[in-house]
């Protein structure tokens, strides 16, 4: 693989028309990447955030859900909203409807894997057919004059890797940047991204090339870039419960020193403020059931953690939850 110079690893970042403060990005995650986290995530040192997928079909149906996913707010800037289906015709007035709420940026999926997605020809799906990606980026490009992003794996299969000819079919149909989680549909999440077609879409084309799959810590981060070439990073699963991944992605990338890891003060007040956050979006009761799982993923390591789970995930009144969390580390600061 290429090795680049690591002070390069950090760098502004233009998509389009849309001009980052660094090249780290929150990957959608459904279930997880609404406007609260979003907003954690930007706080901690993230330069673009995205809705999870939306279906393009349930935003032109009007569909409430749909639409709810499109909340943001000014703290939640710039906002990537990424859509998915199959239909090039529902695709484009998706698009046009994502531009109209205010997404900065709109991502076409390309990558999602689950049966009832790659059923109906969307999300991974769309590999296999290289024309009806065509005729879609094609349609959505008319749609917005916004910056447009499509997210895609390395290929159906290990028998046919195709992220090279779809990377290229996007730039032709004047896609801003290609997002490559370097795994096959087929794959799942399983085993480890093979980074070296992020490396092959990069020496493919000439539009930005986003890597994404395992990057863990900040000198992953920095990693994906040296060895791969990309210009930026987007980061999923290594964000949940460590939203600091991105301040040390900043400054590791950049060759300055990596931050330590949070203190427990640190850790508490992120889940207050994260806890605040969600709370925000439509009753605390609601926000404390949907917040069990981040509060699982922010105590997975420390000490005494599972015992406070395991009570925690029986509350469900807020203020109840914060006196939980309130004793837990202060118990917690006592004996480490
Ligand atoms: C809980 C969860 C939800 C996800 N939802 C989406 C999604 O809505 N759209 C999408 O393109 N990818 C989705 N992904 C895939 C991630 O965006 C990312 O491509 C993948 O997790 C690999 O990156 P990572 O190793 O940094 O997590 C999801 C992944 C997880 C774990």
């Amino acid at each position: 693989m290429n090795k680049i110079d690591g002070s390069d690893a950090v760098h502004r970042l233009s998509l389009g028309s849309l001009e980052l403060k660094n090249n780290m990005i929150l990957a959608p995650l459904a279930g997880v990447s609404n406007m609260a986290f979003r907003v954690i995530a930007r706080e901690a040192g993230c330069a673009l955030a995205f809705t999870e997928m939306i279906s393009a079909n349930g935003l032109v149906r009007g569909n409430d859900k749909s639409r709810h996913y499109l909340l943001s707010s000014e703290e939640d800037k710039p906002l990537g909203v990424q859509v998915f289906g199959s239909d090039p015709v529902f695709l484009a007035d998706a698009v046009r409807i994502a531009d109209e709420q205010g997404a900065d940026l709109i991502d076409i999926n390309m990558g999602c894997p689950v049966k009832k997605v790659v059923k109906n020809g969307a999300g991974a799906a769309l590999l296999k057919d290289p024309d009806r990606v065509s005729k879609i980026l094609e349609m959505v490009r008319k749609a917005t004059r916004k910056p447009l992003t499509v997210k895609i794996r390395s290929g159906w299969n290990g028998q046919n890797i195709n992220a090279v000819r779809i990377a290229q079919i996007a730039e032709h149909q004047g896609i801003d940047a290609v997002i490559v989680h370097a795994r096959t549909a087929v794959q799942g999440f399983a085993g480890s991204a093979d980074w070296r077609v992020i490396e092959e879409v990069k020496n493919s084309v000439g539009i930005t090339v986003i890597g994404n799959g395992d990057v863990k810590s900040g000198v992953d981060a920095r990693d994906m870039i040296r060895l791969t070439g990309c210009d930026g990073v987007m980061i999923g699963r290594g964000a949940l419960g460590n939203p600091w991944i991105f301040k040390s992605a900043v400054s590791v990338a950049s060759e300055e020193t990596g931050p330590d890891m949070p203190t427990l003060i640190e850790r508490k007040e992120m889940i207050v403020r994260h806890l605040e956050a969600e709370s925000l979006l439509g009753g605390s009761d609601g926000a404390v059931v949907r917040f069990r799982k981040h509060l699982l993923w922010y105590t997975k390591r420390l000490r005494g953690g599972s015992v406070f789970r395991a009570k925690a995930t029986t509350i469900s009144e807020k203020n109840l939850l914060m006196d939980e969390i309130e004793r837990f580390f202060n118990s917690a600061e006592m004996t480490s």
